[in-house]
């Protein structure tokens, strides 16, 4: 029997909107990034989040750890309400919950070398004399498969796998619980991507981590997740155990979208069209009416038009937003 205690992230109802400003910066428009989420994650798990790109995956991430203020909605982190939290206390979850990014490149400092790469976050929390810093960065490098020596090296040293191997270091270093990992190997060259997940399945092993895991890849998604979510223009329109999603996928987009998994040949291109879906996905400015997703599903009838469907558990545990049955 499931308790609540065993969820550590928590959202209700939470939206994310940026806003569309004019030339005079009045507000004349929202992107509607993330409208209405709810979902919860157990402390110790991976969630899976996917969906096609511009869908809100990292917009909910980067909400759900705070990088980003809700719009709306609550959040609650192991028991506490960080919807509106600042300052301080927002710092002291910031140390709980970290992120790995997609293009580790890009998210290292090209003037800093890996030692300091390593020992700015951790200054932000702990005071350490030079012997400690260099003892705890060593460590973290060790439990990546890293070298000490790679300590005086610049980002350019490394190839993309060890470069995201040191994100992770990065991330780890102020021994975070919660880790928002944002696409980290679709940068990636295919073979290296297994060792990189291999790394973080260890590391959350070894640290009982729990994992919000975005991902396109959704052959991934299945083998590194507990449980899954799949996203549509800023909502979750089916949330379950992974296998049970997989197998049994009962929204019409999670089913276009495993049909569309190129199992034959992996650089064949996705396309969702050829498995019924019609269409682009719209703009979040311009959200459909009904069921967001009626303008591109080949079931859409009246009632999707006009009323939202919300999750509803058709099997334990298993969410479905759609009026057919
Ligand atoms: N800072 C921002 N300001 C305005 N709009 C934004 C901002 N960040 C994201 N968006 C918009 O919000 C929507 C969701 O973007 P988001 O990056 O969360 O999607 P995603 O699912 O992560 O896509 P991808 O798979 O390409 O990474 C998009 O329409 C995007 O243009
Ligand atoms: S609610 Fe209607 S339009 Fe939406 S996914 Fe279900 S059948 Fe399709
Ligand atoms: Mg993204």
């Amino acid at each position: 029997m499931e308790t609540k205690e065993q969820y550590l992230l928590e959202a209700k109802n939470l939206s994310k909107y940026f806003p569309v400003k004019n030339f005079f910066g009045k507000t004349i428009q929202q992107v509607k990034a993330v409208d209405r989420v709810s979902l919860s994650i157990k402390r110790g798990e991976t969630f899976g989040l996917v969906g096609e790109s511009g869908c809100g995956k990292s917009t909910l991430g980067r909400t759900l750890i705070r990088m980003y203020e809700p719009t709306d909605g609550t959040l609650t982190y192991d028991g506490d309400d960080i919807t509106k939290i600042k300052g301080k206390e927002l710092l002291s979850y910031h140390k709980r919950m970290q992120i790995i990014f997609q293009d580790p490149y890009s998210a290292l400092d090209p003037h800093q070398n890996v030692r300091e790469i390593m020992a700015e976050p951790i200054s932000v929390f702990e005071k350490l004399s030079e012997k400690e810093m260099e003892q705890r960065i060593v460590g973290l490098l060790e439990k990546v498969g890293m070298k000490a020596d790679d300590m005086g090296k610049y980002a350019y040293e490394f190839s993309g796998g060890q470069r995201q191997r040191i994100g992770i270091a990065r991330a780890l270093s102020v021994h975070p619980e919660f880790l928002l990992c944002d696409e980290p190997i679709s940068a990636l060259d295919v073979s290296i991507q297994a060792q990189v997940v291999n790394v973080l399945e260890d590391l959350q092993k070894e640290l009982g981590l729990t994992y919000l895991f975005v991902a396109h890849d959704l052959s991934m998604v299945r083998h590194i997740s507990d449980r899954i979510g799949v996203m549509y223009l800023g909502k979750v329109v089916e949330s379950g155990e992974s296998d049970e999603v997989y197998d049994n996928p009962c929204h019409p987009y999670t089913q276009a979208l495993l049909k569309a998994i190129p199992i034959a040949d992996p650089k064949r291109a996705l396309s969702l069209e050829q498995f019924g879906m019609k269409g682009e996905l719209p703009s979040p400015l311009h959200v459909p009416s009904g069921c967001r997703f009626h303008t591109r599903c080949p079931y859409a009838m009246d009632l999707c038009r006009q009323q939202e469907p919300e999750l509803e558990e058709r099997t334990p545990g298993h969410l479905v937003a759609c009026w057919k049955k």
